[in-house]
């Protein structure tokens, strides 16, 4: 996997092919413009005939706003090739929660079904449930990659809430893994249970226990797509504060197996300070670095958005 990281890191500087990620998330502190680049590279894509699917997983949507269009749980076409969603996360946690439900009545004695309905409930309350949500929404659409979407773009929530994202797979992975341990455990009592009283040992399926290994399956496939499949393009504004906290987060991914796709300077005023964007450049010069000018207008709407990639310098 070292190998294919490095061969790609220094692909970067050629025109990019066939190597080119299919799923690339721009990433980066709020307010710099992830969203902005997120659309308008997504529109490039559609533009050279790829089919491509913007999602966001920040719970505060704005690509609706950028886009100048109303959009919704599900893909809303854009254009030839392109489809954009903004994913209802609190609909999937109940579709979750509901689905949780189901299972624990199909595995446990009926008697404590209340208790554990009333504790679902608490759970699905609690933090990071709607980030968990997304998360496995944005599972869902990299399994359609590339049957059905030759490109995923995804607009992140700002930095710390993608770092979570991007290691929710392997994080949850062994805890999966525990679960199904422990169901293991119990099929196999309920068999030796059967054997001894002398009852047939021909219905040894277990659907909790089959849903439980294809989730944790789907985990870490997504776990290694993140790696293998995917990019993060960080996207800063030529500002001390910005530069030091998107190092933090380059740093962060690098270590941790992520790859690091060119650098977006966004917001570039044309009085820009000479040696904030020479740091600038220097910090990325490994990714490379690409650099859009401040507009006197919002880049809104499809057309500003291509109009802004053919700044890019
Ligand atoms: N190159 C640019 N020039 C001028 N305004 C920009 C540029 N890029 C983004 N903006 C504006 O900056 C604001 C924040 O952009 P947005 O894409 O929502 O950032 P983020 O998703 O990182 O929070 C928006 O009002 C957007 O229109
Ligand atoms: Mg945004």
């Amino acid at each position: 996997m070292l190998l294919r990281f490095r061969r790609t890191a220094r692909a970067e500087k050629v025109p990019k092919g066939p190597e080119e990620p299919s799923i690339v998330f721009f990433g980066g502190k709020g307010g710099v413009g992830k969203t902005t680049m997120a659309a308008a590279h997504a529109l490039h894509f559609a533009d050279r005939g790829l089919r491509t699917l913007l999602v966001s997983t920040d719970p505060a949507h704005s690509l609706g706003d950028v886009l100048a269009m109303s959009l919704g749980d599900s893909p809303v076409p854009v254009g030839e090739n392109l489809w954009v969603r903004e994913p209802d996360a609190d609909a999937a946690l109940r579709r979750r929660v509901r689905q949780i439900g189901d299972d624990a009545a199909q595995a446990l004695p009926r008697e404590i079904l209340p208790a554990v309905s009333r504790h679902l409930e608490h759970a699905a309350a609690g933090p990071g449930m709607a980030e968990s949500a997304l998360a496995d929404l944005l599972m869902d659409a990299m399994e359609e990659v590339p049957d059905r979407w030759d490109r995923l773009v995804v607009d992140s929530a700002p930095t710390g809430h993608l770092l979570r994202l991007l290691h929710l797979p392997e994080l949850l992975t062994p805890w999966v893994r525990g679960l199904a341990r422990q169901r293991e455990r119990a099929v196999d009592a309920d068999r030796f249970a059967v054997g001894v009283i002398g009852g047939t040992q021909e219905n040894t399926d277990d659907p909790l226990l089959e849903k439980l290994h294809a989730r944790r399956r789907k985990l870490e496939r997504a776990a290694a797509r993140l790696r293998e499949d995917a990019e993060v393009r960080l996207v800063l504004v030529p500002r001390r504060m910005v530069l030091a906290e998107t190092d933090r987060a380059a740093k962060e991914l690098a270590d941790t197996g992520f790859r690091l796709g060119t650098v977006v300077v966004n917001q570039v005023p044309a009085d820009v300070d000479p040696e904030v964007i020479g740091d600038v450049r220097a910090r990325f010069a490994e990714q490379g670095t690409v650099e859009s000018p401040l507009t006197g207008h919002e880049p809104i709407g499809p057309e500003a958005l291509r109009d802004l990639l053919t700044h890019l310098a």
